[in-house]
C-alpha cells in the first residue's frame, strides 16, 4: 500500500495546473447511458473514482475508449452505450460499494430503457449517506422502487418516466443530479425545486444540453426540464476542480510562498477565496491562455488570523473543503471555530492532526482550533478522501518527517497530487508498499 512521505518547512513557489473535476464528471459519466450515441468527456481527473464509474458502465454493457493527455493526469473518454437492452442492466455492489456516485447510473437507465438494477451504496465514513431523496423523487416520476438483497430494484410499468414539480425537502448533490438526468427524457416538464445549486450540476446540465435536452435555471434553486423523447451524442469538456484548487490554496496558504494556480475558475471558490483572504493570504485573479489563473501569495513570516467558517450548500463553504482549511486554523493567530453542518461525522482528521500537535477540540458537529501550533512529523493514517489531503497540508509545515498511510483514499480523488506539490517546491514523495 503505497504512502506518501513529507518532510515540512519549505515555502511553495511556481505554477499548478488544475485537472477536471471529479464531481462534475462522474455525474457525465451517467449521463452517456442517456444515449445509443458517442458522448466524448475530455479533462477526466486520472483518479480511482472516474476509473470506477467508467467501470460501472462497461459492466452496464456500455462500450468505453480512454486517452490519456500528455502529462497522463487527465484523459478523455469515448463512450457509447449501445444495445444495453441485451445485459441485465445491474450495476454490481462490487463497484458501487467503492463509489456512492455509482448510484447516479440509476436516473438515466430508467430513464432511457425504463428498468435497472443497482446496488445500494454502502456505510459511508463521513455520516449517514441516505439515498432516500433520489428514490423519492424518481418513484414521484412513477418508478416502483424495491430493495431486494442489497439492491434498489427499479421498474416504470408504463416504460417512459413522467414529468414531476417537485421540491427537494432537503439540498442533495447526488438526489438533484440523478433526477435532473431522468426528467431530461421524462414526459412532459418537470420543475425541481430546492435543488443544489453547486457548479457541478450547472456542468452537466450544460452537457445534458448539447445532447439535446432542455434544462432551464442553471445556477439557481430551481431547475426546469422540458423532457424530450430522444438525446444524441455531444463532446464535453469537465470544469476545472474546485476542491483540487482549494486544496492548493489552502497548500500556499499553510506553507507560505507564491503560487498560481491555472485553469481555474475563481466564482466557484468565492467562500474560500473570502476566507484565505481574512486569514492575511493576497489573492489576485488574472486571464490566462485556457481560463482564469489565481495567484495566492503569503510571506512565510507574515501571520494567518484565526476566522470561522460554516459549511453549508453552495454558494457557502464547501464540506469538501472544511478538512484542508482545518490544517491552515492551526496555523493562524487565536481561535478558529468550524460549524460542519452537511455531514454529521466529518472530523476524523482532527483527531490524525492532533497527533502532528494541533490544539483543537471537538463539541459535536463544531470543531474549535487554537493556533498557531507547533506541529512535529509521525505516521498519520488517512480516513477519507478529504482528510488524507488535510494530512498532507500539515505534513508540510510539521518538523521533519510525516507519513500519511492509506494513501488509497487520497487516490480516489487527486490526481497526482504529490507531482503537483513537488512542482512548486514541496519535499514529498511516494512510497510504495510495506505500510499497514
Ligand atoms: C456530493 C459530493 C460530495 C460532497 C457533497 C456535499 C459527489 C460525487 N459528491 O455528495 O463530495 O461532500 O455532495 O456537498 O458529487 N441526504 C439525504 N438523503 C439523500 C441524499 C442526501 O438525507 O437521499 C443528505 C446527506 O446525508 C447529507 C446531505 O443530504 O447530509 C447532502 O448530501 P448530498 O449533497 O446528497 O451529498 P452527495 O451527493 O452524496
Amino acid at each position: 500500500m503505497d504512502r506518501l512521505v513529507i518532510i515540512g518547512g519549505n515555502s511553495l513557489k511556481g505554477r499548478i495546473r488544475v485537472s477536471g473535476a471529479k464531481n462534475a464528471a462522474l455525474p457525465c459519466i451517467a449521463a452517456a447511458l442517456l444515449t445509443s450515441e458517442l458522448v466524448n468527456l475530455s479533462h477526466l481527473p486520472a483518479v480511482s473514482d472516474i476509473r470506477t464509474m467508467l467501470k460501472v458502465l462497461e459492466a452496464l454493457g456500455c462500450a468505453v475508449e480512454r486517452a490519456a493527455d500528455e502529462d497522463g493526469l487527465q484523459y478523455t473518454a469515448a463512450m457509447r452505450a449501445v444495445d444495453l437492452e441485451t445485459g441485465e442492466m445491474k450495476a454490481p455492489y462490487d463497484l458501487v460499494k467503492t463509489m456512492r456516485a455509482s448510484i447516479l447510473v440509476l436516473g438515466p437507465l430508467l430513464a432511457r430503457f425504463g428498468h435497472a438494477t443497482v446496488s445500494l451504496p454502502g456505510g459511508c465514513a463521513i455520516g449517514a449517506r441516505p439515498i432516500n431523496l433520489h428514490l423519492e423523487a424518481l418513484a414521484r416520476m412513477g418508478a416502483h422502487i424495491e430493495i431486494v438483497q442489497g439492491y434498489v430494484e427499479a421498474k416504470v410499468p408504463g416504460g417512459r418516466l413522467q414529468a414531476i414539480d417537485h421540491t427537494f425537502e432537503k439540498v442533495s448533490v447526488g438526489a438533484t443530479e440523478n433526477t435532473l438526468l431522468a426528467a431530461t427524457l421524462a414526459n412532459g416538464t418537470s420543475v425541481l425545486r430546492n435543488v443544489a445549486m453547486e457548479p457541478e450540476i450547472g456542468d452537466l446540465a450544460e452537457l445534458l444540453n448539447k445532447m439535446g435536452a432542455r434544462v432551464e435555471g442553471m445556477g439557481t434553486a430551481t431547475l426546469t426540464i422540458h423532457g424530450v423523447e430522444i438525446l444524441h451524442g455531444a463532446a464535453h469538456a469537465t470544469i476545472p476542480d474546485r476542491i483540487e484548487a482549494g486544496t492548493h490554496l489552502c497548500a500556499a496558504a499553510i506553507a507560505g510562498g507564491d503560487v498560481v494556480l491555472e485553469r481555474v475558475r475563481p466564482d466557484d471558490l468565492r467562500a474560500l477565496l473570502d476566507l484565505l483572504e481574512r486569514m492575511g493570504c493576497l489573492i489576485t485573479e488574472r486571464d490566462g491562455a485556457d481560463g482564469k489563473q489565481l495567484r495566492i501569495q503569503r510571506e512565510p513570516s507574515q501571520k494567518l488570523r484565526a476566522r470561522d467558517i460554516t459549511t453549508a450548500p453552495f454558494p457557502a463553504f464547501p464540506t469538501d473543503l472544511q478538512a484542508q482549511v482545518m490544517a491552515v486554523m492551526t496555523q493562524a493567530h487565536g481561535i478558529s471555530v468550524i460549524k460542519e453542518t452537511i455531514f454529521e461525522n466529518r472530523f476524523q482528521h482532527a483527531m490524525e492532526l492532533e497527533r502532528l500537535g494541533a490544539n483543537l477540540r471537538i463539541d459535536g458537529s463544531t470543531a474549535i482550533v487554537a493556533g498557531p501550533a507547533k506541529l512535529t512529523g509521525c505516521t498519520v493514517m488517512a480516513t477519507d478522501l478529504r482528510a488524507s489531503a488535510t494530512l498532507v497540508l500539515a505534513g508540510l509545515v510539521a518538523e521533519g518527517e510525516t507519513t500519511v498511510d492509506r494513501i488509497y483514499h487520497l487516490d480516489r480523488g487527486y490526481a497526482g497530487l504529490e507531482k503537483k506539490l513537488q512542482g512548486v517546491g514541496a519535499r514529498i514523495e511516494r512510497v510504495g508498499g510495506g505500510s499497514v
